[in-house]
């Protein structure tokens, strides 16, 4: 008897030109439906093509008549952009996945041996690590992240961001970024945004799914942003640690034991008391404290330009005599003058002219003094 299964299975072979892969498993298949020898199907094309079509209904309607059904019912339709965008994520993680499983079943790498793997991490490629870390969520560390980035950018440097906040990926869309990164041959290529190059597993996951994904498969999916990601030519890496002490951070830590770190806290007491933590666990791992950064420090009164100490005071400065380091800066409150009808568009990133974008740019200038 003719099933749903049993015409996917047949059609398995069909193979799909633009991706190189079977219909089937692209899920350009789609609404199959048999009643008694009566099939009936849409078939989705990567392209608006009437020579596709010829060819499949040919090839379609003879696999169906070969398992026993009629003249099958075929309807096309094209990819819409969104699930074009799906596809090619789903490509990108399953390549990236599948060379996590070929890292994990071959001998040997450790995470501090990790630059076995990536040239990118032996320190003798000159690129400087910078991991932004912070004791809790929600202390502005990715805002500081993507905005130190930019400013360096535009200092003319050359930068990217790793977003290894892997269950809490916020980096390319506090960017502004709607593209997802290209394969190219078996490498995956950086998306670039304000002239920044961004890994995330936002990437690599669809429609904003929960990770569910354990431990130890995150930590592949983490070395493959440097083992299989094309930087090309970078100076600066910075890293959106996930925030906490917790196991990935560890490991972080100790893939690059070269790197650097700037801390970020709110000015409140108890939020930098657990920021010390995770300048404990940087300090366990030998990584050298470059500052701290003390983001929504105030809040300008747009009535009377006073500055308002709103979540406290002193927190930063506190951290950065604990840890014996430096407050690098004091970023206010206040979010960035973006409006999404600009060409440029992004939730986060401070305009260079901006009064906070200038404080990023002072940021940067300390930190390409420090690092
Ligand atoms: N200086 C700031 N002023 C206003 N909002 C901010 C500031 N810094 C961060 N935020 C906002 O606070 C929230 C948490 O910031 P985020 O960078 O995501 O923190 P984390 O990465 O530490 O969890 C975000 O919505 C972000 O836009
Ligand atoms: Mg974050």
């Amino acid at each position: 008897m003719l099933t749903r299964d049993r015409v996917l299975e047949a059609l398995q072979g069909l193979r799909e030109p633009t991706y190189e892969r079977g219909y089937v498993e692209l899920n350009m298949i789609r609404d199959v439906l048999v009643r008694e020898d009566q099939v009936a199907l849409t078939i989705v094309l990567a392209e608006d093509s009437e020579e596709e079509k010829t060819r499949l209904s040919k090839l379609v309607s003879a696999i169906i008549r070969e398992i026993g059904g009629k003249e099958p019912h075929i309807r096309f339709r094209t990819l819409t952009e969104i699930e074009r965008q799906q596809i090619e994520r789903q490509l990108a993680a399953n390549a990236v996945s599948a060379k996590a499983t070929a890292h994990a079943q071959a001998a040997g790498p450790r995470p501090g041996g990790a630059h076995m793997l990536s040239p990118l991490l032996d320190p003798a490629s000159g690129v400087k690590f910078i991991a932004v870390a912070s004791g809790k969520g929600g202390v502005g560390k990715s805002t500081v992240t993507v905005n130190v980035a930019a400013a360096l950018a535009r200092a003319g440097k050359k930068v990217g961001i790793i977003d290894a906040d892997i269950y809490g990926f916020s980096v390319p869309d506090m960017m502004g970024i709607e593209e997802v990164p290209k394969l190219e041959g078996d490498k995956i290529l950086p998306v670039e945004r304000f002239g920044v190059k961004v890994i995330s597993m936002s990437f690599f996951v669809q429609d904003n799914a929960p990770v569910i994904w354990r431990g130890p498969m995150l930590g592949k999916m983490l070395r493959n942003f440097f083992a299989e990601v094309e930087w090309g030519d970078v100076e600066y890496i910075l890293l959106d640690l996930p925030p906490g002490t917790g196991d990935i951070a560890l490991d972080v830590h100790q893939m690059i034991p070269h790197s650097k770190e700037l801390l970020v806290t709110t000015p409140h007491a108890t939020a930098a008391f657990v920021a010390a933590r995770a300048g404990a666990m940087a300090r366990q791992t030998n990584h050298e404290i470059l500052g701290v950064v003390e983001n929504m420090a105030y809040y300008i009164c747009s009535h009377c330009g006073e500055k308002d100490y709103i979540f406290g005071r002193g927190g930063g400065a506190k951290l950065a005599q604990e840890l014996h380091t430096e407050l690098l800066a004091q970023i206010p409150l206040g979010a960035p003058d973006n409006h999404p009808s600009e060409p440029d568009y992004s939730p986060s990133v401070y305009k260079a002219d901006s009064e906070t974008g200038k404080l990023y740019a002072e940021l940067a200038a300390r930190v390409i003094e420090k690092a």
